[in-house]
């Protein structure tokens, strides 16, 4: 059959296979940023797409939807275990966020992840035609630029890495840093969200395989590095991933989303101000620090429970790893002691979903929400602020985001705070809460004005100009 041009690499299919309890089968979409920036961007070039269906032990063959070539990789519950919810999701989520989880290192997880990136490069090698461009995405699949180019050097390779990249010292713990590093020169150009993620791997590229630093090339964005690896020249760049902006700006314009977002405040029973807070329900987002500072406000009569309603949407994510589990357990027990001190019979103060809601319920939320509230320890560059961005057409609205998503480096006209200073936390909420209407547009005009510049469609182009196999605008 006809061999891809253009091929994406993810531990994820845009589309996760459903299986109920009856034994039928649905495609749903897939959580998380990776997927809700990419998918936009690869439908609209007819390329294909190589990743896990999202449930272990499926064999699905290769498929087409509306136009994408879905390519499904297998993986046994084992898999799933040891190079998935293991090295994946235990050891090198955490490592990269800081370590605010501690990571475990675990031999036979390692293990795991090799084999399995093997078979995701086998697969990819399969799929791409001759001297196609193959992008290869996120921290699962970190070994796969390497092992492709030794089944495929006529290939264009690139790597993107969703999520920080971490400070030297802490990517030293790791046992196997060398072969991760070895794994990712194997790119042509290795993107991260920020300039720092960049200057860290170039300096560990030094370090632990003594690659010099290459010369006189032409630099891309944000004047990258370029490492020389035998007669190839690595780049290495950032490039600040978005949203499909334009998309969601006129959803948010729609009949039906406007009308939903009156229902919901109205089902909340119209109270002032609604507070938001989206994310997958992940120990990295800080939701258990943004309801311990909602908590301490009633407690000091700051906001009032009649007035103010909070409402947490929560996606259920990696429900089988013990931190999440750990995390869910006290994110559910603060907000019942919230509602248990200040709710009245049919007025909670905090509405917490664990539910994964559809993109047209998503906008409406947005559009219905008067502060949004973003706060992760550690987040790449989270795009759930640039959604409630890109749906704040009327203006109105006003986000409160941490200092430590990547976004924050392009979203200073929101009100920045360190998710552990609490009192920081809480009066940034208050003064969002109080906010002057027109004190509030003039940010969210500011906001808007960069979100609908900066789309996920700029991203992918500029990225995949710098690795030569789109033309410069
Ligand atoms: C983050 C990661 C993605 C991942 C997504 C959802 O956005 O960067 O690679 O797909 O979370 O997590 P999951 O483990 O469900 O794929």
């Amino acid at each position: 059959h006809a061999r891809a041009e253009f091929v994406v690499v993810a531990n994820r299919l845009p589309v996760d296979l459903e299986r109920s309890a009856d034994g039928t089968q649905r495609w749903t979409q897939s959580p998380g940023g990776l997927v809700s920036a990419l998918e936009p961007f690869l439908r609209s070039r007819k390329g294909a797409w190589v990743g896990w269906p999202g449930v272990p032990d499926v064999d699905v063959d290769e498929f087409t939807d509306e136009g994408l070539v879905l390519h499904p990789v297998s993986l046994s519950s084992a898999e799933v275990r040891d190079y998935y919810e293991g090295f994946s999701n235990a050891t090198l989520w955490p490592l990269y966020h800081d370590v605010v989880a501690r990571p475990i290192f675990d031999r036979s997880w390692w293990e795991s992840y090799v084999r399995v990136n093997r078979r995701f490069a086998e697969a990819a090698a399969a799929v791409a035609g001759e001297r196609a461009t193959v992008w290869v995405q996120d921290y699962q699949l970190q070994l796969v630029p390497t092992m492709l180019r030794e089944l495929r050097p006529d290939l264009r390779i690139g790597f993107f890495l969703h999520i920080p990249f971490p400070p030297v010292e802490l990517f030293m713990q790791l046992p196997w840093r060398a072969e991760i590093v070895r794994g990712l020169i194997g790119a042509d150009l290795v993107g991260f969200h920020r300039p720092g993620g960049a200057q860290n791997f170039l300096w560990l590229a030094r370090q632990l395989i003594g690659l010099e630093p290459s010369r006189g090339a032409v630099g891309v964005r944000s004047r990258p590095g370029m490492v020389q690896v035998g007669d190839r020249t690595v780049r290495v760049g950032a490039f600040p991933i978005s949203i499909d902006a334009a998309g969601l700006d006129s959803l948010s314009r729609t009949k039906a989303v406007g009308e939903r977002a009156a229902q919901i405040r109205a089902d909340l029973g119209d109270p002032k101000k609604v507070l938001l807070g989206v994310d997958r329900l992940d120990y990295t987002k800080g939701i258990d620090l943004r309801l311990q500072a909602m908590h301490e406000l009633l407690q000091e009569g700051r906001i009032k429970p009649d007035e103010v309603t909070f409402v947490q949407l929560a996606t259920p994510s990696r429900e089988r790893v013990e931190h999440y589990q750990r995390m869910r357990g006290e994110i559910e027990q603060m907000v019942g002691r919230i509602n248990g001190e200040f709710a009245r019979v049919g007025h909670p103060v905090v509405h917490y979903l664990h539910q994964s809601v559809n993109r047209t319920e998503l906008a409406a939320f947005f559009s219905a929400a008067d502060v949004m509230v973003v706060t992760p320890l550690r987040d790449g560059m989270n795009l759930v602020c640039k959604e409630y961005v890109a749906c704040r057409h009327d203006l109105g609205g006003s986000l409160v985001l941490s200092e430590f998503a990547g976004a924050a480096a392009e979203l200073s006209s929101a009100f920045l705070v360190n998710p552990h200073d609490l009192d920081g936390v809480k009066n940034a909420l208050e003064a969002a809460i109080t906010l002057d209407p027109a004190e509030g547009r003039r940010r969210m005009r500011a906001l808007r004005r960069q979100v609908l510049t900066h789309d996920v469609d700029r991203w992918a182009r500029s990225f995949l100009e710098a690795l030569g196999s789109e033309p410069a605008a």
